[in-house]
């Protein structure tokens, strides 16, 4: 599977679920999450992210991010079109910490 990670925190730019042949994404209020049983692993989200925020699960130093995934997965809507970014998601990008300030 494929694993939403850190940096889409408060980006959450969206042009992922746009690309998803099979519709994993599940939407909280600043992050997305894919539904790690739902992913076929075609890859084809990874270069779609402008914050590089998804990776496979076979990369190493994934922390716990598969099982966050599988969590919120199962309790967010799905979403399938892809909706405004924060206007300051540019300026998020990348920032350090951002793991305390995943919505629920
Ligand atoms: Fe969807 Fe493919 Fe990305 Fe899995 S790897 S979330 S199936 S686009
Ligand atoms: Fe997040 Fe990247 Fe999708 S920032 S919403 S994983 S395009």
């Amino acid at each position: 599977t494929y694993v939403v990670t850190e940096n889409c925190i408060k980006c959450k730019y969206q042009d992922c679920v746009e690309v998803c042949p099979v519709d994993c994404f599940y939407e909280g209020e600043n992050f997305l999450v894919i539904h790690p049983d739902e992913c076929i692993d075609c890859g084809v989200c990874e270069p779609e992210c402008p914050a590089e925020a998804i990776i496979p699960d076979t990369e190493p130093n994934l922390d716990n991010w598969l099982e966050v995934n599988r969590k919120f997965a199962e309790i967010w809507p799905n979403i399938t079109r892809k909706g405004d970014a924060p206007a300051d998601a540019a300026e998020w990008d990348g920032k350090p910490g951002k793991v305390e300030m995943l919505s629920e």
